[in-house]
């Protein structure tokens, strides 16, 4: 079967020698124009516009303001308060004021900035602080869910630690741009090639610009060069600016941003600070804990709020917390809208408990894994005795009923030598002056499904031609995780066919309607289940007409090894097409899958947000200069749960890729704004993601490959999101380096770039 082949990735071929086509390299048809956004360069206030030199500039066709928007300005995901062209006040500093449509990218650009324009400058609200002294913030108040009684759990203690970890954004850096091209068709007709995760919000939100129904517009994206959640929402503006330039000129109207001005308009994750107060016992064991989470969302709303949600949902992350409370205050900010990102506030929230599991160790003095493990979920439900207790349950109110931690982190803390090289650590540090190492384990459980239930849902579109080869369709979309190899190796495996039989093709509005973003991990999940659905339809027919002919039951025809076998005879899985084709049976069908056993109350916070959750442990060690701050990855170790897997190879690509992004977004990347402000990490030579040569020294990354209880496409897990948060475990291990520096709890914050490592390492000392 073709499931659980380690399969390359269907395009490897195409990426590696530069063939792969993005949207930038699609061939555009001639008198094909060319955008750009004029932005603000205040963070807060009102403006007056003269654009009479920008339509003076070499090149220019059109300038547009809001003025000139026939229907929606809108181009927000969520709550209509995104206009794609400012109508009067500036709200962050990269706001699109106009749009400058000419006949070349230069030249676009090049006009943009000759504005005149006039500001009138108000004090921006910039950071959380400001924010919650303003009271600025989306929805009237925070949001607070709670189980037990916090404050007495927090009073009977027989241990306190109180501390607060601030954590910042992250700039998504796909390193292919954000990019659109809209094409006019007859009859007002519009058709978007967008580098997008979310095709149907593109639809969505050009029907809406344009004042035609969704049926009018169609969207196609075959790959994106790397999506990471900033291509979910952050798409929108350049296909409805390309859609609405398109009908004002009648011309094809591209439009990709520049790297300093994706970075400058485009949302990144959410910066938070997390205050925490933690009781617990001699042991380390949890009695209650009190989260404060501060999310700073920018300006508009976007996904904030979803994503402030699914930081509370991790708060707990592996551990069982008997008493719990979480506030949430979602912080209105004049900067650049924060939007989804790889664990969509889940990291966030991961990090906040693991910050108080290591301080709690620090505070007793004990190994931070074994603190860990005694407060983890318990499995003593699936004890096999006539009376096993009920499962733990989360802040939620959730059970936790398929928890395997305690096996994961046992088989990874002997794979990675944990305790010997921890030992090793300490003796070496003792006899070190300059270099300091340290280790660290961090689990992460991450809930998979999206929170807003009624997303879960997939549709798929599916062909066998006359000769045996296969059209798949849905409407996940690839940005470089493996997709579109996974859901085609489903497909050859329900038809027992080899995947180089069936076609992936691009995602298209067209095929497969009203689909959810691929996000939140499930891209595989969803999508496999609804293509396997229209498979087996196909392949039931096909078997249906076998068998009538061959006068057997249905269920003696089989499929495999790319042959049909019935009533003993065989044939090519061709012939049996040819066969079903001639005795007019339909070889087109469209499928469908929706999750069930979804249902909880956001307000409250309570109940069943997630179908199961997908786990995995990481152990790294690293090494710090304290003259320097300076700091290398020596050693990780990985064991990751992606169920009983449907690409291993792949698999593993997306736990490298998620560790050392999410250990880049806790040492080097760090977004600096100016009082101002402007954001002045807006280029790689001031924002710092992790090289080649920054991953781990040594890098064992393995799977728990055992099947997923949840009944899922072949029993695999979601992937995508999940290994990102064992990035985490860099983190923890720099802060481990630095606590042998001195006998103070240094409470290292995040990004731990040099210069904040360096401080900690003085907060250590005293
Ligand atoms: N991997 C690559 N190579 N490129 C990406 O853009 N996005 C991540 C993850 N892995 C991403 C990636 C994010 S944010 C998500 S939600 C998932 O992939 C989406 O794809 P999936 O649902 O198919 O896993
Ligand atoms: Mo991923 S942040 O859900 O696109």
């Amino acid at each position: 079967m073709s499931v659980t082949k380690p399969l390359p990735h269907d395009a490897a071929q195409l990426h590696v020698t530069g063939t792969a086509r993005y949207i930038d390299d699609i061939p555009t048809p001639n008198g094909t124009l060319h955008l750009a956004f004029g932005l603000a360069q205040i963070a807060f206030g009102s403006y007056t516009l003269d654009l009479d030199p920008v339509r003076a500039a070499a090149g220019v066709v059109d300038v547009l303001t809001a003025d000139d928007l026939p229907f929606a300005n809108d181009v927000s995901p969520s709550v209509h308060d995104e206009p794609l062209l400012a109508t009067g006040s500036i709200h962050y500093l990269g706001q699109p004021l106009f749009l400058v449509v000419a006949d070349s990218h230069l030249n676009a650009r090049k006009a943009a900035r000759l504005a005149k324009i006039k500001y009138a400058e108000e004090t921006p609200i910039l950071t959380i602080d400001d924010a919650l002294a303003a009271n600025s913030r989306f929805e009237d108040g925070p949001v607070i869910w709670k189980k037990g009684d916090v404050d007495q759990a927090l009073e009977n203690a027989p241990h306190q630690v109180r501390g607060s970890i601030t954590m910042g954004g992250q700039e998504h850096f796909y390193l292919e741009g954000q990019a659109a091209l809209a094409l006019p068709q007859e009859g007002g007709d519009m058709l978007v090639h967008s580098s997008t995760q979310h095709p149907t919000e593109i639809q969505h939100k050009v029907a809406e610009a344009l004042g035609i129904p969704m049926h009018s517009v169609r969207v196609e994206v075959r790959r994106m060069g790397g999506g990471f959640g900033g291509k979910e929402s952050q798409g929108n503006a350049l296909a409805v600016a390309c859609a609405v330039a398109a009908r004002a000129t009648g011309n094809p109207c591209k439009m990709r941003y520049d790297r300093d001005d994706d970075m400058m308009i485009t949302g990144k994750r959410h910066d938070f600070r997390i205050d925490y107060i933690a009781g617990y016992d001699a042991t380390g064991k949890l009695t209650g804990v009190d989260f404060t989470q501060l999310t700073r969302c920018g300006w508009a709303q976007d996904l904030s709020l979803p994503v402030a949600d699914r930081a509370m949902l991790h708060a707990d992350n592996a551990y069982h917390l008997p008493a719990v409370r979480i506030t949430s205050h979602r912080l209105k900010t004049n900067t650049q809208s924060a939007t989804a990102y790889r664990g969509f506030g889940g990291p966030q929230g991961v990090l906040g408990v693991e910050r108080v599991m290591d301080h709690i160790a620090r505070d007793l003095g004990l190994d931070p894994a074994l603190v860990r493990q005694r407060n983890y979920y318990n499995s003593a439900h699936r004890r096999v005795d006539l009376d096993p207790p009920a499962p733990q349950t989360t802040p939620y109110h959730m059970p936790v009923t398929d928890f395997i931690l305690h096996e994961m982190t046992e088989r990874l803390l002997e794979a990675s030598d944990y305790t010997n090289r921890r030992t090793a650590i300490t003796d070496w540090n003792a006899s070190q002056t300059i270099l300091k190492k340290g280790i660290a384990i961090s689990p992460v459980k991450f809930g998979i499904s999206f929170t807003l239930s009624h997303l879960n849902q997939a549709g798929a579109l599916v062909h066998v031609y006359q000769d045996g080869s296969v059209h798949m369709n849905h409407g996940g979309t690839e940005m470089g995780q493996g997709l579109f190899q996974k859901v085609a190796q489903v497909a050859a495996s329900r038809f027992g066919i080899d995947v180089s039989a069936v076609k992936i093709t691009a995602t298209d509005t067209g095929k497969v309607p009203n689909t959810s973003a691929t996000a939140a991990s499930s891209g595989s999940d969803l999508n496999g289940m609804a293509v396997a659905n229209a498979c087996d339809i196909i392949r039931d027919r096909i078997a249906e007409c076998l068998a009538s002919l061959h006068q057997c039951r249905m269920e003696e025809v089989t499929f495999a090894d790319n042959t049909v076998t019935v009533g003993g005879e065989t044939m090519s899985f061709a012939q049996a097409a040819m066969t079903a084709y001639q005795n007019r049976v339909s070889l087109s069908a469209t499928g469908f899958y929706k999750t069930p056993g979804l249902a909880w109350d956001r307000a409250k916070g309570t109940g069943t947000p997630f179908f199961y959750f997908a786990q995995g442990a990481a152990v790294t060690e690293v090494v710090i200069d304290t003259l320097t701050g300076e700091n290398r990855i020596l050693r990780t170790d990985i064991l990751h749960d992606a169920g009983a897997s449907l690409n291993p190879a792949l698999d593993i690509g997306q736990v490298e890729g998620g560790y050392v992004q999410g250990a880049g977004w806790l040492t080097t990347e760090e977004l600096i704004w100016d009082d101002k402000g402007r954001l002045r990490t807006h280029a790689p030579s001031t924002y710092k993601i992790p090289a080649c040569s920054d991953g781990p020294d040594v890098f064992n990354v393995n799977l728990w490959d055992e099947p997923n209880p949840a009944q899922t496409i072949y029993r695999s897990k979601a992937v995508g999101e999940p290994p990102f948060m064992l990035g985490i475990s860099a983190f923890l291990a720099l802060a481990d380096a630095v606590a042998h520096c001195g006998p103070q709890y240094a409470d290292l914050q995040a990004p731990a770039t040099a210069e904040e490592i360096l401080r900690a390492i003085k907060r250590a000392r005293g």
